[in-house]
């Protein structure tokens, strides 16, 4: 199990089922932000379900297939990122993320975000990372910018939202760009 310390009191460390309390509190005051996004929260409704993410998210990170990390800021729960798929063969995955609506705005996102990408590029050698984002999600989208990623591409009505088809910005960073790239924050 690792703890990533990102700043003074702020780190990453994979969640626990103790936190499950803690990630359903979290969810249910962000629904808001949330929801337009991932429509998939909408599934997380009781203590339960917060438990069965994460105890999905333990198991593939043993299995060495994701990795799931909370965003703490001292002793609260910010968020959550994670690799989802790894694909070994090719070395590459898709970072994901997600903030409680009291934590946007600081930077936090950006922080966990390029310490994962330092994760994935220098701890687990992968090769490639990728953030995708709908194209009208601007506050996720900044965070790949701000990060430096190259935006590949376009995927046309990748993903149905509640408000209908969305296109997805495609935004990849490879390891060979990142020691070049890498932003101060
Ligand atoms: C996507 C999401 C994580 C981005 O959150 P965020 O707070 O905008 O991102 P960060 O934590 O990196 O913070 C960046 C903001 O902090 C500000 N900031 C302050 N200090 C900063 C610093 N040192 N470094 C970077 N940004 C800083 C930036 O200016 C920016 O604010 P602005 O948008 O008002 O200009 C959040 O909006 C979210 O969870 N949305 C709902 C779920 C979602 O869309 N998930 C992604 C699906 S693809």
């Amino acid at each position: 199990m690792f703890i990533l310390p990102l700043k003074e009191s702020v780190f990453l460390r994979p969640l626990r089922s103790g936190h499950a309390r803690e990630l359903l509190e979290l969810i249910g005051g962000s629904r808001h932000t949330l929801q337009p996004w991932m429509p998939w929260i909408e599934q997380i409704q009781e203590i339960t379900d917060a438990e069965e993410f994460i105890a999905t998210a333990a198991r593939l990170y043993a299995d060495n297939d994701a990795v799931t990390a909370g965003l703490w800021e001292r002793d609260r729960l910010a968020g959550v990122i994670g690799f989802h798929e790894i694909n070994w063969r090719s070395r590459s995955t898709q970072i994901g993320y997600w903030l409680g609506a009291d934590f946007e705005g600081r930077g936090l996102m950006s922080l966990a975000s390029r310490a994962f990408v330092d994760y994935a590029f220098l701890e687990l050698e992968l090769n490639r990372l990728e953030i995708r984002c709908a194209t009208l999600n601007s506050r996720s989208r900044a965070v790949p910018e701000r990060l430096q990623f190259l935006l590949e591409g376009v995927l046309r009505q990748a993903e149905r939202l509640e408000h209908g088809y969305v296109d997805h910005a495609v935004y990849g960073m490879l390891a060979e760009e990142w020691s070049v790239k890498r932003p101060l924050l």
